[in-house]
């Protein structure tokens, strides 16, 4: 496994780096499910997966409060990112945020400290004056940006006096592409991705089905290793993936012990091609249950996605801001075509629940939204 920098840092982490959810599979918090997790994070660290990623309001806190115990007497062999929520985004939310976080996991410093989501009510300089002053007094490395679009990272990389500005963290996956237009212009102002959500649905046509299985008997590796080695075969992109398991979390981290040729990878690219079709709401109808996600909440009306008694971040009022402000999604939603003998309309949302809300909320059902279609 070849380590890679994040960024032009300091910071030599595997490309498959380990997420501090407890999966879709999950949503209690349960002593028997933590221990779990330090376990898989105890054996994803010894594997060497030295990246390990968290957030304040991640599992309530308990997240960060379970590295505590994994990375005791080992700080060092590990790189820590954490974030804090985007009601946190001002300076004093950032200067109050970082001590909770340290104070959780148990350490003086956090090599990686994020902007989880943009907040359009504070601006990025705002936030990176408080990220300048966590690394002058030591307590945090490098900063980075979560699920920003291209003019907004253009923003931050002006307001980095630092040079300490590293990473983006982002959805990117073979169904969600749209991120490869920008990697150069990442590439040339040294920051490096962390993707996350790298699977996708994996709603496969039958042809990437066939080429992704001749692919893994090739490469005697699975299917899900060679999508992931396609991510991190792009040259400044990581990966997070997240798991309870010992079994998924060795065949993750083997995702970085092989590299695929440049021919399979152009046949990848060549396949993995599906277009942004513009599709009207009142044809999308939104289920509560989800066969490929048995544990992923999902709001079916507005009302419901409004109240967000889930408590899902963020929520689809600040969705609908950052759309009227940039008229635009920040990834299109995933629809499947509806086979429902019942049902009149044509598609089923598959992925992007708070976003079909927050679009829902900031133009009603009568402008069309961005999709993309699996049959
Ligand atoms: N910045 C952001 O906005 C943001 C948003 C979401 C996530 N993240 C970060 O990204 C991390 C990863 O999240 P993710 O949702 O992208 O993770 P993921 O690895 O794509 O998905 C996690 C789910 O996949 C399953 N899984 C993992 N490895 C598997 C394998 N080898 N085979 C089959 N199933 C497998 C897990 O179930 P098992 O437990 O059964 O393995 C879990 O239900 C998070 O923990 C978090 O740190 C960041």
């Amino acid at each position: 496994m070849k380590l890679k920098k994040i960024g032009n840092s300091e910071l030599n982490i595997c490309p498959i780096g380990q997420g501090t959810l407890f999966g879709r599979t999950s949503s209690k918090i349960t002593d028997e499910i933590i221990n779990k997790k330090i376990k898989v994070l105890e054996y994803g660290l010894q594997l060497g997966m030295n990246f390990i990623d968290t957030g304040e309001d991640y599992e309530k806190g308990v997240s960060e409060e379970l590295l505590k115990k994994v990375l005791k007497n080992k700080r060092q062999k590990a790189i820590i990112g954490s974030k804090f929520k985007p009601s946190n985004n001002s300076f004093q939310g950032v200067i109050s945020s970082i001590e909770g976080t340290l104070k959780r996991i148990g350490t003086d410093y956090i090599d990686l400290y994020q902007i989880q989501w943009p907040n359009p009510k504070i601006q990025i300089e705002e936030t990176f004056e408080a990220f300048e002053k966590l690394v002058k007094e030591g307590k945090i490395l490098y900063y980075g940006v979560g699920n920003f679009d291209l003019p907004k990272i253009k923003k931050a990389i002006k307001a980095d006096n630092l040079k300490k500005f590293i990473s983006i963290q982002t959805e990117y996956d073979p169904f969600n592409r749209q991120l490869e237009n920008d990697l150069q212009f990442l590439e040339d102002n040294k920051l490096s991705v962390i993707a996350y959500m790298s699977l996708g649905k994996e709603n496969f046509s039958k042809e990437e089905q066939k080429l992704l299985s001749s692919l893994s008997e090739k490469y005697n590796q699975s299917i899900r290793s060679i999508v992931l080695n396609w991510i991190i075969s792009h040259k400044n992109v990581n990966i997070l993936t997240s798991s309870l398991s010992l079994n998924h979390t060795k065949e993750n981290f083997l995702a970085s012990s092989f590299e695929l040729n440049d021919l399979d990878i152009g046949e990848i690219n060549k396949l993995f091609n599906r277009s942004i079709e513009k599709i009207d709401p009142k044809d999308i109808e939104v289920l509560d249950y989800d066969e490929s996600d048995n544990a992923h909440l999902i709001y079916t009306n507005l009302e419901d996605a409004l109240k967000n008694k889930h408590g899902i971040k963020p929520n689809a009022e600040e969705i609908a801001q950052e759309i009227m402000t940039t008229g635009t999604l920040l990834r299109p939603i995933e629809l499947k075509l509806n086979d429902s003998k019942y049902s009149n309309k044509p598609y089923v949302l598959v992925r992007g629940r708070m976003r079909f809300w927050g679009w829902i909320v900031a133009y009603g059902y009568d402008k069309k939204i961005d999709a993309k279609i699996f049959k």
